[in-house]
Protein backbone atom coordinates (compact mmCIF):
# COMPACT_ATOMS: atom_id res chain seq x y z
CA UNK A 1 0.00 0.00 0.00
CA UNK A 2 1.22 3.51 -1.23
CA UNK A 3 1.33 6.31 1.45
CA UNK A 4 -1.25 7.94 -0.70
CA UNK A 5 -3.71 5.87 0.20
CA UNK A 6 -4.38 6.89 3.49
CA UNK A 7 -8.07 6.55 3.08
CA UNK A 8 -7.72 2.45 3.18
CA UNK A 9 -7.25 2.96 6.99
CA UNK A 10 -9.43 6.26 7.49
CA UNK A 11 -13.38 6.70 9.32
CA UNK A 12 -14.85 9.64 7.46
CA UNK A 13 -17.44 12.50 8.53
CA UNK A 14 -19.49 14.18 6.22
CA UNK A 15 -20.22 17.85 7.51
CA UNK A 16 -23.50 19.36 6.54
CA UNK A 17 -22.19 22.94 6.84
CA UNK A 18 -25.51 24.71 7.09
CA UNK A 19 -26.51 22.54 10.08
CA UNK A 20 -23.35 21.85 11.98
CA UNK A 21 -22.41 25.27 13.84
CA UNK A 22 -23.56 28.80 13.81
CA UNK A 23 -20.44 31.09 14.64
CA UNK A 24 -21.86 34.24 13.98
CA UNK A 25 -25.60 33.96 15.04
CA UNK A 26 -27.83 34.18 11.69
CA UNK A 27 -29.20 30.62 12.13
CA UNK A 28 -27.42 29.05 9.63
CA UNK A 29 -24.23 26.95 9.87
CA UNK A 30 -20.92 28.35 8.90
CA UNK A 31 -16.93 27.19 8.23
CA UNK A 32 -16.18 29.41 11.09
CA UNK A 33 -18.24 26.91 13.24
CA UNK A 34 -16.75 23.89 11.79
CA UNK A 35 -13.12 24.91 12.22
CA UNK A 36 -14.93 25.74 16.42
CA UNK A 37 -15.64 22.40 16.63
CA UNK A 38 -12.48 20.59 15.29
CA UNK A 39 -11.63 19.52 18.99
CA UNK A 40 -14.91 17.37 18.74
CA UNK A 41 -13.81 15.64 15.66
CA UNK A 42 -10.29 14.69 17.00
CA UNK A 43 -12.28 12.74 19.99
CA UNK A 44 -14.46 11.17 17.41
CA UNK A 45 -11.32 10.04 15.94
CA UNK A 46 -12.42 10.99 12.45
CA UNK A 47 -9.30 11.04 9.91
CA UNK A 48 -11.44 13.24 7.23
CA UNK A 49 -13.77 15.13 6.89
CA UNK A 50 -16.40 15.72 3.96
CA UNK A 51 -17.89 18.64 3.40
CA UNK A 52 -21.17 18.86 1.58
CA UNK A 53 -21.43 21.95 -1.02
CA UNK A 54 -20.43 25.25 0.47
CA UNK A 55 -19.90 26.92 -3.19
CA UNK A 56 -21.73 30.05 -3.73
CA UNK A 57 -25.03 29.11 -5.33
CA UNK A 58 -28.73 30.46 -6.21
CA UNK A 59 -29.92 27.98 -2.66
CA UNK A 60 -32.43 26.16 -5.24
CA UNK A 61 -31.13 22.71 -4.06
CA UNK A 62 -29.52 23.49 -0.83
CA UNK A 63 -26.06 24.08 -2.43
CA UNK A 64 -26.27 22.04 -5.07
CA UNK A 65 -26.97 24.54 -7.77
CA UNK A 66 -23.45 26.28 -7.90
CA UNK A 67 -22.96 29.83 -9.36
CA UNK A 68 -19.06 29.98 -8.88
CA UNK A 69 -16.94 26.58 -8.29
CA UNK A 70 -14.25 28.92 -6.77
CA UNK A 71 -15.46 30.45 -3.81
CA UNK A 72 -16.98 30.10 -0.78
CA UNK A 73 -21.00 31.04 0.25
CA UNK A 74 -21.18 34.26 2.03
CA UNK A 75 -23.58 32.89 4.47
CA UNK A 76 -20.61 30.31 5.24
CA UNK A 77 -17.81 32.60 5.27
CA UNK A 78 -15.09 33.52 2.92
CA UNK A 79 -12.24 31.80 1.27
CA UNK A 80 -9.68 32.86 4.44
CA UNK A 81 -11.90 30.89 6.45
CA UNK A 82 -11.81 27.70 4.20
CA UNK A 83 -8.02 28.49 4.38
CA UNK A 84 -8.20 28.63 7.86
CA UNK A 85 -10.67 25.80 8.53
CA UNK A 86 -8.51 23.34 6.61
CA UNK A 87 -5.00 24.69 8.28
CA UNK A 88 -6.83 23.58 11.86
CA UNK A 89 -7.89 20.35 10.70
CA UNK A 90 -4.81 19.15 8.93
CA UNK A 91 -3.46 20.55 12.23
CA UNK A 92 -4.57 17.24 14.32
CA UNK A 93 -4.00 14.78 11.01
CA UNK A 94 -7.64 15.71 9.95
CA UNK A 95 -7.41 15.66 5.83
CA UNK A 96 -10.16 17.79 4.01
CA UNK A 97 -12.29 16.24 1.16
CA UNK A 98 -14.94 19.07 -0.62
CA UNK A 99 -17.98 18.15 -2.67
CA UNK A 100 -17.77 18.77 -6.52
CA UNK A 101 -21.22 18.88 -8.63
CA UNK A 102 -20.06 17.75 -12.10
CA UNK A 103 -23.57 17.23 -13.57
CA UNK A 104 -24.70 21.19 -13.97
CA UNK A 105 -24.11 24.74 -12.73
CA UNK A 106 -26.69 26.89 -11.44
CA UNK A 107 -28.95 28.64 -13.89
CA UNK A 108 -26.87 32.36 -12.33
CA UNK A 109 -23.52 30.84 -13.39
CA UNK A 110 -21.80 33.21 -15.23
CA UNK A 111 -21.42 30.48 -17.86
CA UNK A 112 -25.37 29.36 -18.13
CA UNK A 113 -26.15 33.81 -18.17
CA UNK A 114 -23.56 33.77 -21.56
CA UNK A 115 -25.13 30.33 -23.16
CA UNK A 116 -28.88 31.38 -22.47
CA UNK A 117 -28.35 34.65 -24.17
CA UNK A 118 -27.34 33.50 -27.47
CA UNK A 119 -26.25 30.78 -29.62
CA UNK A 120 -22.81 31.75 -30.53
CA UNK A 121 -21.59 32.33 -27.38
CA UNK A 122 -18.40 29.76 -26.52
CA UNK A 123 -20.55 28.89 -23.32
CA UNK A 124 -23.59 27.77 -25.70
CA UNK A 125 -22.15 24.36 -25.77
CA UNK A 126 -21.26 24.32 -22.06
CA UNK A 127 -24.95 23.45 -21.80
CA UNK A 128 -27.21 20.81 -24.09
CA UNK A 129 -29.59 22.35 -25.98
CA UNK A 130 -32.21 20.95 -28.19
CA UNK A 131 -34.45 23.35 -30.41
CA UNK A 132 -37.84 23.90 -29.23
CA UNK A 133 -40.69 26.30 -30.06
CA UNK A 134 -41.30 26.86 -26.66
CA UNK A 135 -44.68 24.57 -26.35
CA UNK A 136 -43.15 20.93 -27.91
CA UNK A 137 -40.73 19.69 -26.11
CA UNK A 138 -38.15 17.91 -27.18
CA UNK A 139 -38.59 14.26 -25.84
CA UNK A 140 -40.04 12.67 -22.93
CA UNK A 141 -37.57 12.99 -20.42
CA UNK A 142 -38.05 13.60 -17.18
CA UNK A 143 -35.71 15.09 -14.25
CA UNK A 144 -35.26 13.23 -11.06
CA UNK A 145 -37.07 15.76 -9.07
CA UNK A 146 -40.28 15.69 -11.03
CA UNK A 147 -41.52 17.15 -14.89
CA UNK A 148 -39.93 17.19 -17.93
CA UNK A 149 -36.01 17.47 -17.74
CA UNK A 150 -36.27 20.23 -20.38
CA UNK A 151 -36.86 24.22 -20.14
CA UNK A 152 -37.66 26.26 -22.95
CA UNK A 153 -35.59 29.21 -23.73
CA UNK A 154 -36.67 31.52 -25.92
CA UNK A 155 -33.97 33.41 -26.53
CA UNK A 156 -32.15 31.28 -28.76
CA UNK A 157 -35.84 29.22 -30.03
CA UNK A 158 -34.09 25.79 -27.96
CA UNK A 159 -34.88 24.15 -24.48
CA UNK A 160 -31.63 22.89 -22.13
CA UNK A 161 -31.97 19.79 -20.36
CA UNK A 162 -31.68 19.62 -16.93
CA UNK A 163 -31.36 16.16 -14.73
CA UNK A 164 -32.82 17.97 -11.67
CA UNK A 165 -34.16 21.33 -10.84
CA UNK A 166 -34.63 23.86 -14.05
CA UNK A 167 -32.63 26.08 -11.75
CA UNK A 168 -29.50 23.30 -12.48
CA UNK A 169 -28.80 23.01 -16.59
CA UNK A 170 -26.94 19.88 -17.39
CA UNK A 171 -23.30 20.79 -19.07
CA UNK A 172 -22.02 19.12 -21.53
CA UNK A 173 -19.76 16.87 -20.79
CA UNK A 174 -18.95 16.02 -24.59
CA UNK A 175 -17.16 19.67 -25.02
CA UNK A 176 -13.40 19.12 -24.25
CA UNK A 177 -13.87 23.07 -22.98
CA UNK A 178 -16.06 21.47 -20.09
CA UNK A 179 -13.99 18.82 -19.13
CA UNK A 180 -11.14 21.16 -18.78
CA UNK A 181 -12.64 23.86 -16.95
CA UNK A 182 -13.43 21.02 -14.07
CA UNK A 183 -9.72 19.98 -14.17
CA UNK A 184 -8.69 23.54 -13.70
CA UNK A 185 -11.27 24.02 -11.02
CA UNK A 186 -9.59 20.88 -9.01
CA UNK A 187 -6.50 21.42 -9.47
CA UNK A 188 -7.33 25.46 -7.93
CA UNK A 189 -8.79 23.61 -4.51
CA UNK A 190 -5.65 21.40 -4.44
CA UNK A 191 -3.51 24.86 -4.21
CA UNK A 192 -5.62 25.25 -1.46
CA UNK A 193 -4.46 22.42 0.10
CA UNK A 194 -7.54 19.96 -0.36
CA UNK A 195 -7.01 16.29 0.28
CA UNK A 196 -9.45 15.28 -2.44
CA UNK A 197 -13.36 15.08 -4.08
CA UNK A 198 -16.60 13.51 -3.72
CA UNK A 199 -17.80 14.25 -7.27
CA UNK A 200 -21.88 14.42 -7.06
CA UNK A 201 -23.67 12.51 -9.38
CA UNK A 202 -21.22 11.24 -11.59
CA UNK A 203 -23.91 8.79 -13.09
CA UNK A 204 -25.51 11.42 -14.83
CA UNK A 205 -22.96 12.56 -17.02
CA UNK A 206 -23.85 10.92 -20.25
CA UNK A 207 -26.92 10.91 -21.91
CA UNK A 208 -28.35 9.15 -24.33
CA UNK A 209 -27.12 10.64 -27.93
CA UNK A 210 -30.37 9.91 -30.04
CA UNK A 211 -32.37 12.09 -28.08
CA UNK A 212 -35.18 9.79 -28.11
CA UNK A 213 -37.74 8.84 -25.72
CA UNK A 214 -37.34 6.21 -23.66
CA UNK A 215 -39.38 3.57 -21.60
CA UNK A 216 -38.20 4.72 -18.07
CA UNK A 217 -38.26 8.71 -18.58
CA UNK A 218 -36.82 9.49 -14.98
CA UNK A 219 -33.72 7.22 -15.18
CA UNK A 220 -33.22 5.66 -18.76
CA UNK A 221 -31.76 8.49 -20.82
CA UNK A 222 -28.38 9.14 -18.80
CA UNK A 223 -26.95 5.97 -17.28
CA UNK A 224 -25.19 5.19 -20.36
CA UNK A 225 -22.40 4.29 -17.59
CA UNK A 226 -19.78 2.92 -19.98
CA UNK A 227 -19.98 6.62 -21.83
CA UNK A 228 -19.06 8.45 -18.76
CA UNK A 229 -15.52 6.64 -18.48
CA UNK A 230 -13.70 9.01 -21.22
CA UNK A 231 -15.01 11.85 -19.37
CA UNK A 232 -13.57 11.06 -16.14
CA UNK A 233 -10.72 10.18 -17.46
CA UNK A 234 -10.15 14.17 -17.94
CA UNK A 235 -10.29 14.35 -14.24
CA UNK A 236 -7.64 11.49 -13.72
CA UNK A 237 -4.38 13.35 -14.58
CA UNK A 238 -5.07 16.28 -11.91
CA UNK A 239 -6.36 14.08 -8.99
CA UNK A 240 -3.10 11.70 -9.60
CA UNK A 241 -0.76 14.73 -9.55
CA UNK A 242 -1.95 15.34 -6.74
CA UNK A 243 -2.38 12.78 -4.81
CA UNK A 244 -6.30 13.44 -4.18
CA UNK A 245 -8.69 10.72 -3.02
CA UNK A 246 -11.55 10.45 -5.53
CA UNK A 247 -14.98 9.51 -4.17
CA UNK A 248 -17.80 9.13 -6.87
CA UNK A 249 -21.41 9.20 -6.16
CA UNK A 250 -22.57 6.65 -8.27
CA UNK A 251 -26.18 5.96 -7.87
CA UNK A 252 -27.54 2.89 -9.92
CA UNK A 253 -24.11 1.81 -11.10
CA UNK A 254 -23.51 -1.68 -12.01
CA UNK A 255 -20.89 -3.78 -10.98
CA UNK A 256 -19.15 -4.78 -14.54
CA UNK A 257 -18.96 -0.18 -14.66
CA UNK A 258 -17.93 -0.08 -10.87
CA UNK A 259 -14.83 -2.40 -11.19
CA UNK A 260 -14.00 -0.82 -14.08
CA UNK A 261 -13.97 2.85 -12.49
CA UNK A 262 -12.23 1.59 -9.51
CA UNK A 263 -9.69 -0.19 -11.11
CA UNK A 264 -6.46 -0.08 -9.91
CA UNK A 265 -4.78 1.20 -13.11
CA UNK A 266 -6.99 2.62 -14.98
CA UNK A 267 -9.77 3.58 -13.39
CA UNK A 268 -10.79 7.06 -12.01
CA UNK A 269 -12.42 6.65 -8.32
CA UNK A 270 -10.11 5.28 -5.16
CA UNK A 271 -13.90 4.90 -3.60
CA UNK A 272 -17.94 4.36 -4.69
CA UNK A 273 -20.62 5.35 -3.16
CA UNK A 274 -23.55 3.12 -4.43
CA UNK A 275 -27.01 2.28 -2.98
CA UNK A 276 -27.91 -1.05 -3.38
CA UNK A 277 -28.45 -1.03 0.35
CA UNK A 278 -30.88 1.75 0.31
CA UNK A 279 -33.90 1.19 -1.63
CA UNK A 280 -36.41 3.53 -0.20
CA UNK A 281 -37.26 5.59 -3.03
CA UNK A 282 -38.85 2.88 -5.05
CA UNK A 283 -41.19 1.65 -2.64
CA UNK A 284 -44.10 2.59 0.13
CA UNK A 285 -42.61 0.57 2.37
CA UNK A 286 -39.15 1.63 2.84
CA UNK A 287 -36.98 -0.92 4.97
CA UNK A 288 -35.48 -4.16 3.30
CA UNK A 289 -35.39 -6.93 4.46
CA UNK A 290 -32.68 -7.88 6.32
CA UNK A 291 -31.73 -11.20 3.54
CA UNK A 292 -31.63 -8.42 1.13
CA UNK A 293 -29.42 -6.36 3.04
CA UNK A 294 -26.74 -9.50 3.17
CA UNK A 295 -27.20 -10.04 -0.44
CA UNK A 296 -26.64 -6.84 -1.52
CA UNK A 297 -23.75 -5.90 1.07
CA UNK A 298 -22.19 -9.26 1.00
CA UNK A 299 -22.21 -8.65 -3.28
CA UNK A 300 -19.92 -5.67 -2.76
CA UNK A 301 -18.13 -7.25 -0.19
CA UNK A 302 -17.06 -10.63 -2.09
CA UNK A 303 -16.51 -8.48 -5.74
CA UNK A 304 -14.23 -5.96 -4.27
CA UNK A 305 -12.03 -8.41 -2.39
CA UNK A 306 -8.38 -7.99 -3.31
CA UNK A 307 -9.29 -5.33 -6.07
CA UNK A 308 -10.50 -2.35 -5.02
CA UNK A 309 -11.92 -0.67 -1.36
CA UNK A 310 -15.76 -0.32 -0.84
CA UNK A 311 -17.11 2.52 0.91
CA UNK A 312 -19.21 1.92 3.70
CA UNK A 313 -22.38 4.17 5.19
CA UNK A 314 -26.01 4.67 5.96
CA UNK A 315 -26.24 8.11 5.94
CA UNK A 316 -25.78 11.08 4.11
CA UNK A 317 -27.65 14.44 3.34
CA UNK A 318 -30.38 13.02 1.15
CA UNK A 319 -31.23 10.27 3.17
CA UNK A 320 -33.72 9.53 6.20
CA UNK A 321 -31.59 9.09 9.87
CA UNK A 322 -30.73 5.57 9.90
CA UNK A 323 -32.01 4.99 13.36
CA UNK A 324 -35.69 5.62 11.60
CA UNK A 325 -34.96 4.24 8.17
CA UNK A 326 -32.81 0.68 9.17
CA UNK A 327 -33.09 0.95 12.72
CA UNK A 328 -36.18 1.02 15.35
CA UNK A 329 -36.62 4.52 16.48
CA UNK A 330 -39.62 3.76 18.88
CA UNK A 331 -38.87 1.07 20.18
CA UNK A 332 -35.15 0.43 20.01
CA UNK A 333 -33.67 3.95 19.58
CA UNK A 334 -30.11 3.54 21.66
CA UNK A 335 -29.65 0.08 21.11
CA UNK A 336 -30.46 0.13 17.43
CA UNK A 337 -28.39 3.19 16.63
CA UNK A 338 -25.35 1.28 17.67
CA UNK A 339 -26.35 -2.15 16.48
CA UNK A 340 -25.90 -0.06 12.99
CA UNK A 341 -23.54 1.40 13.69
CA UNK A 342 -20.96 -1.51 14.88
CA UNK A 343 -23.24 -3.55 11.50
CA UNK A 344 -22.06 -1.38 8.60
CA UNK A 345 -18.70 0.10 10.30
CA UNK A 346 -16.68 -3.06 10.94
CA UNK A 347 -17.30 -4.63 7.54
CA UNK A 348 -14.34 -3.95 4.53
CA UNK A 349 -14.27 -0.26 3.56
CA UNK A 350 -13.86 3.36 4.79
CA UNK A 351 -17.05 3.94 6.78
CA UNK A 352 -18.48 7.19 6.37
CA UNK A 353 -20.58 8.70 9.56
CA UNK A 354 -23.10 11.93 8.67
CA UNK A 355 -23.36 14.16 11.33
CA UNK A 356 -25.78 13.42 14.50
CA UNK A 357 -25.77 9.65 13.02
CA UNK A 358 -23.24 9.19 16.01
CA UNK A 359 -25.58 10.23 18.39
CA UNK A 360 -28.14 8.20 16.98
CA UNK A 361 -30.25 11.66 15.62
CA UNK A 362 -33.63 10.13 14.11
CA UNK A 363 -35.47 11.65 11.57
CA UNK A 364 -37.19 15.42 12.39
CA UNK A 365 -40.35 13.88 11.54
CA UNK A 366 -41.74 17.28 10.42
CA UNK A 367 -45.88 17.49 10.68
CA UNK A 368 -45.96 20.63 8.87
CA UNK A 369 -45.66 21.69 4.94
CA UNK A 370 -44.15 24.84 6.21
CA UNK A 371 -41.33 22.80 8.19
CA UNK A 372 -39.92 21.51 5.17
CA UNK A 373 -37.19 23.36 3.29
CA UNK A 374 -35.93 20.73 0.70
CA UNK A 375 -36.90 21.48 -2.78
CA UNK A 376 -37.34 17.88 -3.55
CA UNK A 377 -39.42 17.48 -0.68
CA UNK A 378 -42.09 20.49 -2.01
CA UNK A 379 -42.09 19.34 -5.30
CA UNK A 380 -42.96 15.53 -4.24
CA UNK A 381 -45.56 17.35 -1.99
CA UNK A 382 -47.40 19.40 -4.89
CA UNK A 383 -46.99 16.80 -7.49
CA UNK A 384 -48.65 13.79 -5.00
CA UNK A 385 -51.36 16.67 -4.25
CA UNK A 386 -52.14 17.15 -7.97
CA UNK A 387 -52.48 13.78 -8.32
CA UNK A 388 -55.10 13.42 -5.81
CA UNK A 389 -53.22 11.91 -2.73
CA UNK A 390 -54.48 13.45 0.59
CA UNK A 391 -52.54 15.60 2.45
CA UNK A 392 -52.19 13.57 5.69
CA UNK A 393 -50.70 10.74 3.20
CA UNK A 394 -48.22 12.98 1.63
CA UNK A 395 -46.98 14.63 5.12
CA UNK A 396 -46.60 11.03 6.33
CA UNK A 397 -44.63 10.07 3.49
CA UNK A 398 -42.17 13.20 3.76
CA UNK A 399 -42.44 12.25 7.24
CA UNK A 400 -40.31 8.97 6.91
CA UNK A 401 -38.62 9.91 3.14
CA UNK A 402 -37.45 13.56 3.15
CA UNK A 403 -33.76 14.83 2.81
CA UNK A 404 -35.00 16.70 5.78
CA UNK A 405 -35.60 14.82 8.26
CA UNK A 406 -31.23 14.68 8.30
CA UNK A 407 -30.42 18.43 7.66
CA UNK A 408 -31.60 19.52 11.16
CA UNK A 409 -29.28 21.55 13.16
CA UNK A 410 -26.95 19.25 15.07
CA UNK A 411 -27.61 19.03 18.91
CA UNK A 412 -24.59 20.42 20.88
CA UNK A 413 -26.25 20.92 24.21
CA UNK A 414 -29.55 20.37 25.48
CA UNK A 415 -30.11 24.12 25.24
CA UNK A 416 -32.07 26.05 23.27
CA UNK A 417 -31.84 25.29 19.53
CA UNK A 418 -29.47 22.24 20.49
CA UNK A 419 -26.50 25.17 20.93
CA UNK A 420 -26.12 25.21 17.74
CA UNK A 421 -27.04 28.65 17.55
CA UNK A 422 -28.63 31.83 19.67
CA UNK A 423 -30.87 32.63 16.76
CA UNK A 424 -33.80 30.64 15.95
CA UNK A 425 -32.23 28.34 12.70
CA UNK A 426 -32.81 27.85 8.96
CA UNK A 427 -35.04 24.70 10.28
CA UNK A 428 -36.29 23.20 12.43
CA UNK A 429 -34.92 20.86 15.02
CA UNK A 430 -35.22 17.13 15.39
CA UNK A 431 -37.35 16.06 18.71
CA UNK A 432 -35.67 14.66 21.74
CA UNK A 433 -32.76 17.70 22.19
CA UNK A 434 -33.04 16.98 25.87
CA UNK A 435 -30.82 13.20 25.78
CA UNK A 436 -29.65 13.33 22.19
CA UNK A 437 -27.18 16.14 21.66
CA UNK A 438 -23.38 15.87 21.90
CA UNK A 439 -22.61 17.31 25.44
CA UNK A 440 -25.22 14.64 27.60
CA UNK A 441 -23.84 12.07 25.24
CA UNK A 442 -20.26 12.47 25.98
CA UNK A 443 -20.88 11.97 29.76
CA UNK A 444 -22.85 8.75 28.92
CA UNK A 445 -21.04 5.69 28.83
CA UNK A 446 -23.79 4.14 27.62
CA UNK A 447 -24.75 6.27 24.57
CA UNK A 448 -24.61 6.52 20.81
CA UNK A 449 -21.84 8.19 20.62
CA UNK A 450 -19.64 6.55 23.21
CA UNK A 451 -20.38 3.59 21.43
CA UNK A 452 -19.43 5.02 17.97
CA UNK A 453 -16.08 6.52 19.59
CA UNK A 454 -15.37 2.89 20.07
CA UNK A 455 -16.18 1.22 17.17
CA UNK A 456 -14.23 3.72 15.52
CA UNK A 457 -10.99 2.74 17.87
CA UNK A 458 -11.86 -0.49 17.19
CA UNK A 459 -11.74 -0.12 13.33
CA UNK A 460 -8.13 2.02 13.47
CA UNK A 461 -6.92 -0.44 16.02
CA UNK A 462 -7.62 -4.10 14.82
CA UNK A 463 -5.71 -5.13 11.49
CA UNK A 464 -8.33 -8.03 10.81
CA UNK A 465 -11.01 -5.20 11.26
CA UNK A 466 -9.75 -2.95 8.54
CA UNK A 467 -8.10 -5.12 6.09
CA UNK A 468 -9.32 -8.88 6.75
CA UNK A 469 -11.65 -10.82 4.40
CA UNK A 470 -15.00 -10.74 4.75
CA UNK A 471 -17.19 -13.70 5.00
CA UNK A 472 -20.89 -13.75 5.70
CA UNK A 473 -22.56 -16.32 7.65
CA UNK A 474 -25.82 -16.63 6.22
CA UNK A 475 -28.14 -17.40 8.92
CA UNK A 476 -30.95 -17.70 6.04
CA UNK A 477 -33.67 -15.83 8.75
CA UNK A 478 -34.84 -12.62 8.49
CA UNK A 479 -33.37 -10.85 11.47
CA UNK A 480 -29.42 -11.97 12.34
CA UNK A 481 -26.61 -10.24 10.10
CA UNK A 482 -23.40 -12.17 10.71
CA UNK A 483 -20.29 -12.07 9.28
CA UNK A 484 -16.44 -12.93 9.58
CA UNK A 485 -13.42 -10.43 9.37
CA UNK A 486 -9.72 -12.92 9.00
CA UNK A 487 -6.50 -11.55 8.41
CA UNK A 488 -3.49 -14.60 8.78
CA UNK A 489 -5.24 -17.05 11.02
CA UNK A 490 -7.03 -14.03 13.26
CA UNK A 491 -11.08 -14.15 13.15
CA UNK A 492 -13.18 -11.77 14.35
CA UNK A 493 -17.13 -12.10 14.19
CA UNK A 494 -19.79 -9.54 14.13
CA UNK A 495 -23.61 -10.83 15.34
CA UNK A 496 -26.23 -8.30 14.69
CA UNK A 497 -29.76 -8.98 15.29
CA UNK A 498 -31.19 -6.43 13.25
CA UNK A 499 -34.86 -7.11 14.21
CA UNK A 500 -36.79 -5.98 17.62
CA UNK A 501 -37.58 -9.37 18.24
CA UNK A 502 -35.36 -12.23 20.31
CA UNK A 503 -33.51 -13.87 17.61
CA UNK A 504 -32.27 -17.67 18.63
CA UNK A 505 -29.97 -19.60 16.24
CA UNK A 506 -28.06 -22.77 16.29
CA UNK A 507 -26.24 -21.75 13.05
CA UNK A 508 -22.88 -20.35 14.43
CA UNK A 509 -21.17 -22.17 17.41
CA UNK A 510 -20.20 -18.92 19.56
CA UNK A 511 -18.16 -21.08 22.28
CA UNK A 512 -14.58 -20.92 21.10
CA UNK A 513 -14.85 -17.04 21.54
CA UNK A 514 -14.66 -13.98 23.49
CA UNK A 515 -17.43 -11.52 23.87
CA UNK A 516 -14.61 -8.00 23.16
CA UNK A 517 -17.14 -5.29 22.54
CA UNK A 518 -21.51 -5.34 22.75
CA UNK A 519 -24.32 -2.81 23.34
CA UNK A 520 -25.67 -4.64 25.59
CA UNK A 521 -25.01 -4.90 29.68
CA UNK A 522 -24.76 -8.71 29.64
CA UNK A 523 -25.06 -10.65 33.02
CA UNK A 524 -22.44 -13.04 32.81
CA UNK A 525 -25.50 -16.41 32.53
CA UNK A 526 -26.76 -15.09 29.58
CA UNK A 527 -27.19 -17.45 26.95
CA UNK A 528 -24.87 -17.23 23.67
CA UNK A 529 -27.41 -18.45 21.40
CA UNK A 530 -30.32 -15.77 22.33
CA UNK A 531 -29.59 -12.40 20.80
CA UNK A 532 -31.84 -9.61 22.15
CA UNK A 533 -33.01 -7.09 19.62
CA UNK A 534 -31.06 -4.81 18.30
CA UNK A 535 -28.06 -6.50 20.38
CA UNK A 536 -25.08 -6.57 18.09
CA UNK A 537 -21.68 -8.25 19.67
CA UNK A 538 -18.02 -8.59 18.39
CA UNK A 539 -16.28 -11.77 19.15
CA UNK A 540 -12.85 -12.72 18.57
CA UNK A 541 -13.04 -15.93 17.93
CA UNK A 542 -10.17 -18.03 19.51
CA UNK A 543 -8.04 -19.94 17.37
CA UNK A 544 -9.73 -23.51 16.21
CA UNK A 545 -7.41 -26.16 14.83
CA UNK A 546 -9.08 -26.74 11.24
C1 LIG B 1 -26.42 14.80 -5.20
C2 LIG B 1 -26.49 15.59 -3.91
C3 LIG B 1 -27.88 16.07 -3.70
C4 LIG B 1 -28.27 16.94 -4.87
C5 LIG B 1 -28.07 16.24 -6.20
C6 LIG B 1 -28.12 17.19 -7.33
O1 LIG B 1 -27.17 13.65 -5.14
O2 LIG B 1 -26.01 14.80 -2.85
O3 LIG B 1 -28.03 16.75 -2.49
O4 LIG B 1 -29.61 17.32 -4.77
O5 LIG B 1 -26.81 15.60 -6.27
O6 LIG B 1 -26.98 18.00 -7.33
CA1 LIG C 1 -23.76 31.51 10.59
Amino acid sequence: MTATEWWRQAVGYEIYPQSFFDSNHDGIGDLPGIQSKVAYLQSLGVDFVWLASFYPSGHVDSGYDVTDYRNVDPQFGTLADFDALVTALHAVNIKVVIDLALNHTSIQHPWFQAAQRDRTSAYHDYYIWRDSDGTTLPNNWESVFGTSAWTPNPATGEAYLHSFAPEQPDLNWENPAVQREMADIVQWWANRHVDGFRFDGVTHLKKCADFADVAHPRTDYYRDLAGVGPYLAALRPVLQRNHLVAIGEAGGIDMATAKQWLDPENGYFDLLLEFDHVHFWETAEPKLPVADLRANMSKWQVALEGYAWNALFIENHDLPRAVSYYGDGTAYPRRSAQALGMWYMLMKGTPFIYQGQELGLPNAHFKRLDDYRDLDSLNYYHRQLAAGVPETAILAQLATKSRDNARTPLPWTPDEYGGFSTHQPWIGLTPGLATRNVATEQQDPHSVLTFYQQLIQFKKAIPALQSGRYELIDTQDNQLYVYRRTLNGDNWQVVVNMSSQVATTQEFDLTASELILTNLRVDADSDDQVIQPWEARLYHLRKVEQ
